[in-house]
């Protein structure tokens, strides 16, 4: 067992884990946040996307060990804060969630593509997103959300609150 001290959602944890284990299964079995999703668990689909030190990864791609202390921030993270309030509300709107299961990978990412600001394009969205797959939507609901929370914060300058969804659990 290896002796881990690492950030997760600005709570300090300390853990001893297995050398192999991943984050992905760190997360969901040792810390109870399931919100991340464990698909292909070959690093194809992008269900197990969180952020370690400002940048997303694949989950099931990341050993455990490997992550003394870093920073890992999880769907529950960015949805606690606030931070996505905008875009959940866009998937609502947008109908850009079925069965829900990429819909946790999809927000991280578009997450980091919405810190990047700017305006893309709807190509360079769905480049942006192309590491992400759903089997239910055909991808333009996830697009047209992604693009109106752009519109949106180009409009006003920001994140738009959205109250009410800060604390909705994508995904959990
Ligand atoms: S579960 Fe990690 S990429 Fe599919
Ligand atoms: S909503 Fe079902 S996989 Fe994307």
């Amino acid at each position: 067992m290896i002796a881990i001290s690492l950030n997760v959602n600005g709570e300090r944890v300390n853990r001893s884990v297995e050398p192999r284990r991943h984050l992905i299964d760190f997360l969901r079995i040792d810390l109870g946040l399931t919100g991340s999703h464990a698909g292909c668990e070959h690093g194809v689909c992008g269900a197990c996307t969180v952020r370690v030190d400002g940048e997303i990864v694949r989950g099931c791609l990341v050993l455990a060990a490997s992550l003394d202390g870093a920073e890992v921030v999880t769907i529950e993270g960015i949805s606690d804060s606030g931070e996505v309030a905008d875009l959940q509300a866009n998937f609502v709107a947008r109908n850009a969630a079925q069965c829900g299961f990429c819909t946790p990978g999809m927000i991280m990412t578009a997450a980091d593509l919405l810190a990047h600001g700017g305006t893309p394009t709807r190509a360079e969205i769905r480049e942006h997103l192309s590491g992400n797959y759903c089997r239910c939507t055909g991808y333009q609901a996830i697009i047209d959300a992604v693009e109106d929370t752009f519109r949106a914060r180009d409009a006003t300058g920001g994140p738009a609150a959205a109250p009410g969804l800060q604390s909705s659990g994508a995904g959990r």
